[in-house]
């Protein structure tokens, strides 16, 4: 039977601060935690990524976790075939965790052609519900060169379930997106926050991390489903 290979997860977003690259370095975490051999691909330009998993010797030491710094000319080369049609064998049955650039840019397109599944991280407010669908075009558009790129979910973060715009706008996009509103969401946690000041440092327990082990489940089963064997 042909290996699957791995699966590339890209996170993205329709606008900035959204919590992609938290959300990309916490799923990272939890991945390599659970065994699963996973590569933090950092591409952009600041290297947000970069810079919260690795500690000051400049090394990522989280369990079976590789972070790689790319720049998104070279579109995820080195990992593939000669071909560039099928993975590489060492890097087989593993998730590619990918902090790009916003969805919306050129530069994105490479990835989302070589992605297997998109998350979208959100925050509950109504702006983002009104730009939800200039992130999921960007979708659309990349699906005519790669049809087996499907929209996972999305990521809500930083919730404040008692603040009653969040509470509101969280209700309208289950009304609106129903099931692709992933569950549960990402609450606000101060130690999140301060996450990127002690750099390499494990995911902070408590509330935002119950949330992400349940959704690092969840998607992980929504990313191997469609794997074709
Ligand atoms: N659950 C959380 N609770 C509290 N703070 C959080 C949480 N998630 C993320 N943050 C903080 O919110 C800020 C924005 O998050 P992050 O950098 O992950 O977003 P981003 O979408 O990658 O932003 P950018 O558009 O700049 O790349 C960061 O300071 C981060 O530490
Ligand atoms: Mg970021």
């Amino acid at each position: 039977m042909k290996s699957a290979g791995p699966r590339v997860l890209f996170l993205g977003s329709h606008k900035g601060g959204t919590g992609k690259t938290s959300a990309a370095a916490a799923l990272a975490y939890l991945y390599g935690s659970r065994g699963i051999p996973t590569i933090l691909l950092d591409v952009e330009a600041v290297g947000a990524a970069s810079l919260l998993a690795e500690d000051e010797s400049g090394y990522c030491h989280w369990p079976n976790v590789s972070l790689v710094r790319y720049s998104p000319e070279d579109a995820l080369g080195e990992f593939f075939d000669d071909s560039m049609t099928g993975w590489k064998d060492s890097h087989a049955e593993g998730i590619i965790l990918i902090d790009g650039p916003m969805l919306t840019d050129h530069k994105a397109r490479p990835m989302l052609e070589r992605s297997h599944g998109v998350i979208l991280t959100c925050l509950a407010d109504p702006l983002t519900l009104k730009t939800i669908p200039s992130g999921a075009s960007a979708l659309h558009f990349a699906r005519k060169k790669n049809p087996q790129l499907r929209l996972l979910g999305l990521m809500i973060n930083r919730f404040r379930k008692h603040d009653r715009l969040q509470a509101e706008s969280f209700r309208l996009m289950g009304d609106q997106y129903g099931k692709l509103v992933l569950q549960p969401p990402v609450p606000e946690q101060w130690e999140m926050g301060q996450w990127p000041q002690q750099p390499g440092s494990d995911l902070p327990e408590g509330t935002a991390r119950e949330a992400f082990e349940s959704l690092a489940t969840n998607i992980h089963q929504r990313l191997f489903q469609t794997v074709e064997v």
